[in-house]
């Protein structure tokens, strides 16, 4: 598909229509991580990420033909109106125009809730925008449009909201950006792994439990570390590594080697907080915390031979990575010895598994 083939005409819209839809996403994590882009939010490289379970936004979008020229938009988050998310969700309309025209015909009200709590440091950009773009593919059903495949056009339009947000729209293994060692990806629209690959069982469910070192707003966003990637020393090196990494973790997912999975996906982590590090004018997001943890997690993996590995999103949080098998002691380590680093005691127990939302 190109991005041609997912433009629609008005007129294949009934738009005296008002309408109210609902739909729920959840936030995702990615093993290999996508930094780096170029317009219009297209991944500089490949990425593969876990779909969550716990983590999501509910929202709830209120439609009716506009009344006066400007656009209407109303956000409220749980229940409290939110002027400042307004100019965002105006941004991502605007670009998403051509695949969908009838916006301009309408004024709109957003209801929406995290259920995760929205200073804790969890990006909800990626569950907040795929579950607008659910709800303007089931707007555009509303509106008498015949939508071909839901969840494709759902990962494309997300993308154009935050691109991580493509890849939350498939429960599971999730793959986004052209890559040579999948077939059917594209740097368009995210596709589900396990229609290409025979998954090992030990991967077909994870646990992701969140440590949430610091809450509150980072200190530079996602949209300016993509920017700095731009003429970085290293962003070549970054970008090709993260290609051949691809390759690497489908092996790995095939084959079950845990080992190999904790060493891939921390190197991940590592190279994106490196590169952040490394990034003219340089940035670090982890805190304190976030290093006596890692510090802690590796002392205790010595230790026990445990499987417990970490990753790092663009922030200070640690998602912790581990599978069924040895949970209770991992869990009790990370209740005795981890649980006391975080912010207000914050942790969140999510878990990736296959079954859509
Ligand atoms: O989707 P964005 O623009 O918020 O970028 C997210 C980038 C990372 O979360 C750091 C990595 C990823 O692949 O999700």
């Amino acid at each position: 598909m190109l991005a041609k083939d997912f433009i629609v005409r008005k007129s294949e819209f009934d738009l005296n229509k008002s309408g109210k839809v609902s739909a729920k996403s959840p936030s995702n994590i990615a093993l290999v991580k996508y930094w780096g882009k170029t317009d219009p939010q297209i991944p500089t490289n490949p990425s593969i990420s876990y779909t969550l379970t716990n983590s999501f936004t509910e929202t709830t979008l209120s439609f009716e033909p506009k009344k006066a020229d400007e656009l209407e938009i109303r956000v409220f988050l749980d229940e409290v109106e939110k002027t400042d998310f307004v100019p965002k969700i105006k941004k991502f309309f605007q670009r998403i125009e051509e695949y969908a025209p009838y916006l301009e015909d309408y004024d709109f009200t957003l209801h929406t809730h995290n259920s995760f709590p929205h200073s804790s440091g969890i990006a909800s950009s990626a569950s907040g925008m795929s579950a607008l773009s659910k709800c303007l593919i089931q707007m555009e059903e509303e509106l008498g449009y015949k939508v071909k495949n839901r969840l494709q056009r759902s990962s494309f339009l997300s993308r154009l909201g935050s691109g991580s947000a493509c890849r939350s729209v498939y429960p599971g293994l999730v793959t986004w950006g052209e890559s040579e060692f999948i077939e059917g990806s594209s740097d368009l629209y995210a596709i589900p792994l396990e229609k290409d690959i025979d998954i090992h069982p030990v991967f077909k469910a994870f646990n992701d439990t969140i440590l949430l070192i610091h809450e509150g707003t980072k200190s530079v966003s996602s949209t300016v570390g993509h920017q700095l990637m731009n003429n970085h020393p290293y962003a070549q090196l970054r970008f090709d590594e993260a290609k051949q990494n691809i390759k690497k973790l489908l092996e790995i997912l095939k084959s079950g080697d845990l080992e190999a999975f904790g060493k891939l996906v921390e190197h991940e982590a590592l190279s994106l907080h490196a590169m952040m590090m490394l990034s003219d004018p340089a940035f670090i997001l982890m805190k304190p915390n976030t290093v006596s943890a890692l510090d802690k997690l590796w002392a205790f993996r010595k230790e026990t031979g445990l499987p417990l590995f970490f990753t790092l999103d663009a922030g200070a949080n640690i998602h912790l990575l581990y599978p069924d098998e040895g949970k209770e002691k991992i869990e009790a380590f990370i209740q005795s010895n981890l649980l006391p680093l975080c912010q207000n005691e914050g942790i969140i127990y999510d878990r990736a598994n296959f079954e859509a939302l």
